[in-house]
């Protein structure tokens, strides 16, 4: 998700090397050095992750092999060839039990195996290759055609009308690729190298999130209903909080990503109507 939109802000600002493979597979370390050494990249955004956080929970050593040990070959790669390397955090490194939105001077502490994955490989980025960026995500949004994720899903579900159940105990930072993308090709050529939150302004439960979709959808005929995440058990636990401040930038005195609610209507207006 957020690759193709890297593409699309990238494009004709950088010289973008996508990768020869169809499929390439970053848990293979000879092929991740060989299709860095080809390019050879100023910078390397290594955006692919294992982010179904479920199925990390469920199996945390395949967690581990592509946010740990695939991280390790990228920034590997990025160190031989002297490139500066882009990593994207998760809002899922804190505990979530803070009122307000993290800033990047909080404590880590995961609450699930997609969490500590990540940590673990922005430790691992932040070890081996001195010119890093960490840009912290959290809920993206912006699949386009090909949204599979939580705003398409929802559209689909409020399309049969009636009332719809969406929890409103769990918070976070609803942020747009598009935006998000963006931001990283507007800073990266700073040079402050460092750990930075990058998310929609705002703070959001998902119910809040439903309510905004189906307006901006245009879909008159659903009412989302506010839920407790008791209702669904998932297999990893969700953190009650994990919305993001933007404490990095603000301090930089840089314009403020708008907010969310702004973001979210133009996708859901551009793409579900
Ligand atoms: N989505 C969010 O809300 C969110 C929030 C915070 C941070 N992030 C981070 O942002 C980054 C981009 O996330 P996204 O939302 O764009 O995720 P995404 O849509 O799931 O994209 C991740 C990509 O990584 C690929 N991938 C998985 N395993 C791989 C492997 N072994 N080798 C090569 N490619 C592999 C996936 O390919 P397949 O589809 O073929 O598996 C997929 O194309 C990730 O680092 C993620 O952890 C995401």
């Amino acid at each position: 998700m957020l690759g193709r939109a890297a593409v699309e802000a990238f494009r004709g600002r950088f010289e973008i090397h996508p990768a020869s493979l169809d499929e390439p597979d970053i848990r293979d370390a000879a092929l991740v050095a060989g299709e860095i050494r080809r390019a050879r990249p100023a910078y390397v955004l290594h955006l692919a992750a294992m982010t179904d956080v479920d199925a990390c929970e469920l199996d945390p050593e395949a967690a581990r092999l592509v946010n740990v040990e695939g991280t390790r070959n990228v920034a590997l790669a990025a160190r031989e060839c002297g490139a500066a390397m882009v990593y994207i955090g998760t809002g899922m490194v804190y505990d979530g039990r803070k009122d307000t939105p993290y800033v990047e001077t909080d404590p880590r502490s995961p609450v699930n195996e997609y969490g500590r994955s990540k940590l673990a490989g922005e430790l691992v980025v932040k070890e081996l290759v001195p010119r890093h960026f960490v840009f912290y995500a959290c809920w993206l949004f912006g699949g386009g055609a090909e949204d599979k994720k939580f705003v398409a899903k929802l559209v689909e579900r409020a399309r049969r009308g009636g009332d719809l159940p969406v929890v409103n105990d769990k918070f976070g930072s609803p942020t747009y690729t598009r935006d998000l993308a963006r931001a990283i090709r507007d800073f990266i050529g700073s040079g402050l190298y460092g750990t930075y939150h990058c998310a929609n302004a705002g703070c959001a439960s998902r119910f809040e999130m439903a309510e905004e979709i189906v307006r901006a959808a245009g879909i008159a005929d659903c009412r989302p209903v506010p839920i407790s995440s008791d209702a669904y058990p998932l297999p990893a636990p969700r953190p009650r909080m994990e919305a993001l401040r933007n404490m990095r930038f603000e301090q930089l005195g840089m314009r403020p990503m708008r907010d969310w609610r702004e973001a979210l209507d133009e996708y859901v207006r551009t793409t579900f109507r």
